[in-house]
């Protein structure tokens, strides 16, 4: 019997490659993995497992369209920090960010929802629909609409939000829709220190919490993404009926909770610090520091998903999850224990 066919963007990231990963291990799937740069150590490393490789951009509709042709499912993921990059480095986006009266974020957040839009262009295409029974979109709330103005620099959340807007108003395609609304990845504790307990001189460690983000918090989703995205998507793909939106989470834990989660792994004492917004930032890379605020400040007020009870915890669906004491136990804090991280 011929194969079924899934079409992963993204396949050489975190996300991509855990679905790419997942679905390897279906005999009766064949995994196709789009990637601007099919000759890359990691997109070569796919196509030595067995993953059929198409050169493909998100700016490029005829290139995803080609990658889509007699695909079942497609996981599609859009980048903001690939575009916020590419302006910072580019005299020309810059111009075209002042002409429209756009920050350089905020440019990249709308060059990152016109890539969303061409993703949605090229798979709803009658010819790719013919195939097509799923389409998952990784995507994030609104966060200026659902605070009503508020909160304004949650770029790379706007942004897919404005894409998976556009997704459900175009028919076709929203037939064939399901959603994966990603936590906040575990893997990013090696680039921001805020996200990792820190070595008081008694040799207890701290975790900080923004102050303004303490008040009415209860827990966020924590995901291990390079894991578990594949187990989202494989769920939606095969279990689970179209228009099905499920929260990108390995556990929801409160800050005490992971802070006392991770000391009892490693064997050490944890606390929560809640710090001002002026030493939060100190422990935040500065390219992200206004937007991680913002992120963190909308969660707290309005929780993840902004409320939306569409988005179903995965344990509702029945997805099983890495517990997360099995993936802090995985890495190697030794740099943290010894308060030289
Ligand atoms: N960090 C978090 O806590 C968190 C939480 C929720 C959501 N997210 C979201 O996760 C997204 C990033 O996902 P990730 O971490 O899986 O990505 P990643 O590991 O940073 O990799 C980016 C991927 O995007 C591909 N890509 C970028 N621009 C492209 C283009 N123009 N055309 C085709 N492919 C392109 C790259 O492929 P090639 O380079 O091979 O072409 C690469 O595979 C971000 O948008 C972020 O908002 C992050």
């Amino acid at each position: 019997m011929a194969k079924k066919i899934i079409t992963v963007l993204g396949v050489t990231g975190t996300q991509g490659g855990s679905v790419a990963e997942r679905f390897l291990s279906h005999p009766d799937w064949l995994v196709r993995g789009v990637t601007r740069n099919p000759g890359s150590p990691k997109a070569k490393n796919w196509a030595s497992r067995g993953v059929q490789l198409f050169q493909g951009d998100y700016d490029d509709v005829q290139s995803l369209k080609a990658a889509f042709l007699g695909a079942h499912a497609i996981f599609a993921v859009t980048d903001w920090a690939s575009n916020h990059a590419r302006v910072t480095a580019d005299a020309a986006l810059q111009d075209k960010a002042r002409a429209a009266g756009r920050t350089f974020e905020e440019y990249a957040g709308d060059l990152e929802t016109a890539q969303g839009i061409n993703v949605a262009t090229a798979a709803a295409e009658p010819v790719v629909l013919r195939t097509l029974e799923r389409f998952v979109f990784s995507t994030l709330p609104a966060v200026r609409d659902i605070s009503r103005g508020e909160i304004v620099h949650s770029w790379e959340f706007d942004s897919k939000a404005a894409a998976e807007k556009y997704m459900r108003a175009l028919p076709p395609l929203s037939r064939v829709l399901s959603t994966v609304t990603m936590g906040i990845f575990q893997e990013t504790w090696r680039d921001i220190p805020a996200f990792r307990p820190r070595r008081r001189p008694d040799g207890t460690f701290e975790l900080l919490r923004l102050r303004a983000a303490a008040g009415s918090h209860v827990a966020d989703p924590l995901v291990v993404a390079s894991r578990d995205t594949g187990a989202f998507v494989e769920a939606l793909v095969l279990d689970h009926p179209t228009g099905t939106d499920v929260l990108g989470a390995s556990a929801v834990l409160s800050r005490e909770e992971y802070a006392a989660l991770w000391g009892r792994t490693l064997g050490v004492e944890a606390s929560v610090r809640d710090v001002s917004e002026d030493e939060y930032r100190r422990y935040v890379p500065e390219d992200i520091q206004v937007t991680l605020l913002d992120d963190l400040k909308f969660f707290a007020e309005y929780g993840y998903t902004g409320g939306n009870a569409k988005v179903k915890l995965p344990g509702e669906l029945g997805i099983k999850t890495t517990p997360l004491e099995e993936y802090i136990r995985a890495q190697d804090w030794s740099l943290v224990l010894s308060g030289e991280m």
